[in-house]
């Protein structure tokens, strides 16, 4: 989400004359785009701006900026704590940078943190900041209405909205034509886009199968998905476009029902159950990760031990984990008592990642002996004579380079593997003479 933010407030910023340059001590204005999703996200950001004093020390001319949730969260207080931060602006100000930098540039603070009910950027066309020119995002929606009750995310970015779809599909198009071959599609909970035109509604299932038919060689992803609005109908049309990739994504958040409820997620368990098994269904062989939190407000014992019977039973390919940190000005903050014990939250969060690194292996070797078609996206980490990319189910894949590019589609059989990357050849084409 945060990566096309950067690349809106850089086309913005390039309407206006200005350029980006990756040498930080060439810059005259630095800006960092923030998140407040935890606490050690805005740490991070704190240390990054004692960083940029040295550079103002150096150079008085510099200008720093904090923008993002980060900007929304705290507003003036962030321009009282952080003396060298001359401009502060939420994520839905981005078309106001121009005008507040003039201010900045005769002296005064510049701050705007006003939210919107409309702004979607949906006729700016982003920057893209990508390096390999192969994947990239496109943002659907803005904003989240679901107060889950440890989220800070509504208070930040704002209430929902849906961008208009002739933007969508205009700026996906273009990204194929210049070479791209895979756009994920962006929103908090994409399963609610909805554009009315006239009396007619456009829904995510019909915006998707829109953006599938753009070209067969364009790869399709999405993220987030909801599992109180995920549909059949959405597993049906994922079924009937092979470019629709094959991996689903379903916050589960915990296992067990009763803090679910705490949590306000608005599904239980076996809601929850009775979703993958459609997943299961409608799209056999697709790939499932989530994200969870552990050690929320009263989490027990046998709480926990329902998430890793979950996360046991469905099987994930992979997931993001995280301990449960209070955020100011939530519901738990307001309602509930942060009464898990750190020691506690760390104990169970290393057995969430055991279980995960055992599921993420197993999902890994279940594609030993395949062959799976795989999108190479650029050269590997490890070594300059293999490439990397990707299978439909999101799994990285690292084989010899051969003749091959990033942008090609090659189908690799899988000899080895690990928990996070399978490792094979380039599958020898069939013997026309056989
Ligand atoms: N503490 C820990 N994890 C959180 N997330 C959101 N808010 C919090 C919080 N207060 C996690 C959720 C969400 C992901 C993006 O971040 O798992 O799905
Ligand atoms: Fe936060 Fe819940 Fe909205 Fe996701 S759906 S952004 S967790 S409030």
């Amino acid at each position: 989400m945060n990566v096309v933010d950067s690349e809106v407030v850089v086309a913005i910023l390039q309407q206006n004359d200005y350029c980006i340059t990756d040498q930080m001590d060439e810059a005259d204005l630095i800006l960092v785009n923030t998140c407040s999703i935890r606490d050690n996200a805005e740490q991070r950001i704190r240390s990054r701006l004692k960083e940029f004093k040295r550079i103002k020390q150096q150079n008085a001319q510099v200008s720093v900026g904090v923008i993002g949730c980060m900007a929304e969260r705290l507003k003036e207080k962030l321009l009282e704590d952080e003396t060298i931060v001359d401009l502060v602006v939420g994520p839905d100000a981005y078309r106001e940078l121009p005008a507040l930098l003039s201010e900045v540039e005769s002296g005064q603070k510049g701050i705007n943190t006003l939210l919107s009910l409309e702004e979607t950027y949906g006729d700016i066309r982003p920057v893209r900041m990508d390096r390999n020119h192969v994947t990239s995002f496109v943002s659907i929606m803005r904003g989240c209405d679901n107060f889950c009750a440890y989220c800070v995310v509504p208070e930040t970015r704002g209430r929902e909205r849906s961008r208009d779809p002739e933007t969508i599909i205009g700026e996906a198009t273009g990204l194929f034509e210049k070479g791209y071959r895979e756009v994920t599609l962006l929103g908090q909970n994409v399963n609610s886009y909805q554009w009315e035109k006239g009396s007619r509604v456009l829904t995510f299932e019909e915006l998707l199968e829109q953006v599938a038919r753009i070209d067969p060689l364009l790869r399709v992803r999405f993220a987030t998905s909801h599992p109180k609005d995920m549909s059949d109908n959405l597993l049906k049309v994922m079924a009937r476009f092979s470019n629709l990739c094959r991996a689903i994504h379903l916050p589960v958040q915990s296992g067990s029902s009763a803090v679910l409820e705490r949590m306000k997620r608005r599904y239980t368990r076996e809601h929850y159950l009775e979703r993958i098994s459609a997943i299961r269904k409608y799209l056999p062989g697709a790939s499932i990760s989530t994200d969870v939190i552990t050690g929320f407000c009263g989490e027990t014992e046998e709480e926990h031990q329902q998430t890793l019977s979950l996360m046991e039973w469905v099987g994930y390919d992979f997931s993001y984990m995280f301990k449960y940190n209070e955020r100011p000005g939530t519901l738990a903050q307001r309602k509930y008592r942060d009464d898990v014990p750190e020691k506690i939250k760390s104990r169970r969060l290393s057995e969430i990642i055991e279980l995960q690194m055992r599921l993420s292996l197993e999902s890994k070797e279940r594609d030993l002996g395949q062959t799976c078609e795989v999108l190479v996206e650029g050269i590997s980490k490890k070594s300059e004579d293999h490439l990397f990319g990707r299978t439909s189910q999101n799994k990285v894949v690292v084989f010899p380079k051969g003749l091959l590019k990033p942008g090609d589609y090659v189908d690799v059989t899988i000899n080895r593997c690990t928990s996070a990357t399978l490792i094979g050849n380039p599958a020898q084409p069939a013997d026309p003479e056989q």
